[in-house]
C-alpha cells in the first residue's frame, strides 16, 4: 500500500497572459519524500513551485495538501498549512539580524509541531549561530541562503519547496547547503528541489521529474535517470 500523498497536483495549467507555461502537470509528493524538478531555463520549474505555494493562480487543475484542496488559498494560508518556501534569489530582511530573521518566522506547524526551535536551527546551522547578531546584509551569499532555509524551517513545515538554493554560491557553500538539506530530509521533512547539479540531486532525492516547456517528460528514480542518460542529457542540455 502506498501512503496517501502529502501534496497532489492534477492537471495543472498555468498561463501568463497568452503564454501557456504549465501544461497539464500531474505532480505528487509523499510524506517525507525528496523530489527534484529538473529542466533548462524557462521550462516552468519556478512557476510550478510558485503555483504550489499559492503565489500564482492556475488556470485549471487541482492541488491538494493532505487531501484538502488549496487552490485559491493565499500563500500565507498554505504556509500555515505546512509548506515552507525557499525562493530563488533568497529574500531575507537586510535590516534585521540573523536571530531576528529567524524569530519573526517562528510558528508552530500544522498539528502544532514545534520541531524547529531557534536552538534546533542553530544546531543545524552552526555558522548562523556564530553570526546570530549580524545584520542580514552583512552575510555572505552562502550564509544568506542558509538563513533563508532556516527561516522557512522556523514555520515547522511538512514540505519544503526549494528553488535554486545553490545558484551562484562557492563550492564549499554549496556543499554545506546539500549537507544541510540531507539533514532536513533525514528529519522527515518532504523536499521538492529545483537545482542544476544533477549529481547532488541524485544523492539527495528519491525521485526526479524533468520539465520541458511546461510538461513532465520524465519521472523516475536516480537509476531511471542513469538508464535514460542520453535522453536526460539532451533534455537538460548537458
Ligand atoms: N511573471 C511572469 N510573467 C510572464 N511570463 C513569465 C513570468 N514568470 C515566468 N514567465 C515565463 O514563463 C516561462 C517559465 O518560467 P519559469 O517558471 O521561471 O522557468 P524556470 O524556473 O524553469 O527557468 C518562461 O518562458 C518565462 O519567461
Ligand atoms: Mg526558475
Amino acid at each position: 500500500m502506498n501512503k496517501p500523498p502529502l501534496l497532489e497536483a492534477l492537471g495543472l495549467n498555468v498561463c501568463y497572459g497568452a503564454s501557456h507555461v504549465l501544461r497539464g502537470v500531474d505532480f505528487r509528493v509523499a510524506p517525507g519524500e525528496t523530489v527534484s524538478v529538473l529542466g533548462r531555463n524557462g521550462m516552468g520549474k519556478t512557476t510550478l513551485l510558485r503555483t504550489l505555494m499559492g503565489l500564482v493562480a492556475p488556470k485549471s487543475g487541482e492541488i491538494r495538501l493532505g487531501g484538502v484542496s488549496i487552490v485559491g488559498w493565499r500563500a500565507s494560508a498554505i504556509a500555515r498549512a505546512g509548506v515552507g518556501f525557499v525562493p530563488e534569489g533568497r529574500g531575507i530582511f537586510p535590516n534585521l539580524t540573523v536571530e531576528e530573521n529567524l524569530v519573526f518566522a517562528a510558528r508552530p506547524g500544522a498539528n502544532g509541531r514545534r520541531d524547529w526551535t531557534r536552538e534546533a536551527l542553530f544546531d543545524l546551522f552552526p555558522r548562523l549561530a556564530e553570526r546570530r547578531g549580524a545584520w542580514g546584509d552583512q552575510l555572505s551569499g552562502g550564509e544568506q541562503q542558509m538563513l533563508t532555509i532556516g527561516r522557512a524551517l522556523m514555520s515547522n513545515p511538512s514540505l519544503l519547496l526549494v528553488d535554486e538554493a545553490t545558484e551562484g554560491l562557492a563550492p564549499l557553500a554549496r556543499d554545506d547547503i546539500w549537507r544541510t538539506l540531507g539533514l532536513i530530509a533525514g528529519r522527515g521533512v518532504a523536499i521538492v528541489i529545483v537545482d542544476k547539479n544533477l549529481d547532488d540531486l541524485k544523492a539527495l532525492c528519491r525521485r526526479h521529474v524533468i520539465l520541458v516547456k511546461g510538461q513532465i517528460v520524465f519521472e523516475g528514480t536516480a537509476d531511471g535517470l542513469v538508464a535514460q542518460d542520453e535522453f536526460v542529457r539532451s533534455q537538460l542540455g548537458l
